[in-house]
């Protein structure tokens, strides 16, 4: 029995992240799979400090909170759906917050690399032309875990539980949830002028390129009867970078990497750093409050 798990990034209580994954789940449940939801801002996720612990020195993160936990119910998981709101032209800031943690998981470089499984992904924003880049950002996340989104869409809902109002979407995403529990791992195909592989659709342009400034993925630009036509080359078998491939290479060749790099100069970094200590600057903080829990 196939086991999907719900992730919701929005902290609105019944709210179209939620209505969303609580229909992909449906769908799984009819299709003989269970399902568990978390909602994010429910756990304690602290920010990455960048120490680098668990990305060069391959110790555990030193932060104790719920990130560990929240990694192994996402491995134990054999589907995932992911929602979460637009806000401000990007994903709610608890889904960055995750993301920013997950050194944790590409830093375990000499364990074996994840199964491939299926996920679903949901951003919700409110107005087509603000969708920003939500969805690149949640299948980033998804992918690291080794999960291939077959449905990844953007759904436009305003208010809280106008999802619920579109019934071609709702269908939509009962049927994702059905072909998570049967373990389908056959992706939607992208609209036109969409990056095939995390669905952003704002690009860098390079001379004759266009490039998918999330996912490092390449477009030939060609004009077809006199617009503008993205053709996606090497999408096949390639590393990708927010592959459990794509990140390890990255995490050898660069990241672990600039390790030494950087040792070798600390001691001159250390010097530079004098004048910066031996100034006045104060930090400026909000006066203590005897009520808040101090950091
Ligand atoms: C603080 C805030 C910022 C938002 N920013 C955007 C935005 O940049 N673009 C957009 O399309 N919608 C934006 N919205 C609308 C939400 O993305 C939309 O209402 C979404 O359906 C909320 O999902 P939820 O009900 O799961 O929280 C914003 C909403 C809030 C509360």
């Amino acid at each position: 029995m196939a086991h999907i798990l719900g992730l919701v990034g929005s902290a609105r209580p019944w709210g179209n992240s939620e209505l969303l994954v609580r229909q992909a789940l449906r769908g799984a449940e009819a299709e003989g799979g269970t399902g568990q939801m978390v909602r994010l801002t429910d756990l304690r996720l602290e920010a990455c400090t960048g120490c680098m612990r668990c990305a060069i020195g391959g110790k555990p993160c030193p932060i104790e909170d719920d990130m560990a936990w929240l990694i192994q119910a996402i491995e134990a998981a054999d589907g995932l759906v992911l929602a979460a709101p637009t806000y401000f032209l990007g994903p709610a800031a608890v889904v960055k917050r995750v993301l920013d943690r997950l050194l944790m998981v590409t830093g375990r470089v000499t364990e074996p690399l994840p199964r491939p499984r299926p996920a679903v992904t949901i951003a919700t924003a409110g107005l087509q032309d603000w969708r920003g880049v939500t969805l690149p950002f949640l299948n980033a996340v998804v992918a690291v875990f080794g999960f291939l989104p077959i449905e990844s869409l953007t759904a436009l809902a305003p208010g809280p539980g106008e999802v619920l109002l579109d019934e071609e979407l709702m269908g939509r995403v009962w049927t994702a949830g059905r072909r998570l529990a049967r373990g389908d791992m056959d992706p939607s195909p992208p609209p036109p002028g969409v990056c095939p592989i995390c669905r952003c659709d704002a690009f860098v342009l390079r001379a004759d390129r266009a490039v998918c400034p999330i996912c490092g993925q390449e477009a030939a630009i060609e004009p077809v009867e006199g617009k503008i036509s993205l053709h996606f080359v090497g999408v096949e078998g390639e590393v990708r970078r927010w592959s459990p491939e794509g990140m390890r290479k990255h995490m050898i060749e660069w990241v672990q990497a600039t390790g030494p790099r950087f040792l070798a100069r600390r001691a001159e970094i250390k010097e530079r750093r004098r004048p910066y200590q031996e100034s006045e600057l104060e930090w400026l903080r909000p006066p203590l409050d005897p009520q808040r829990e101090e950091p």
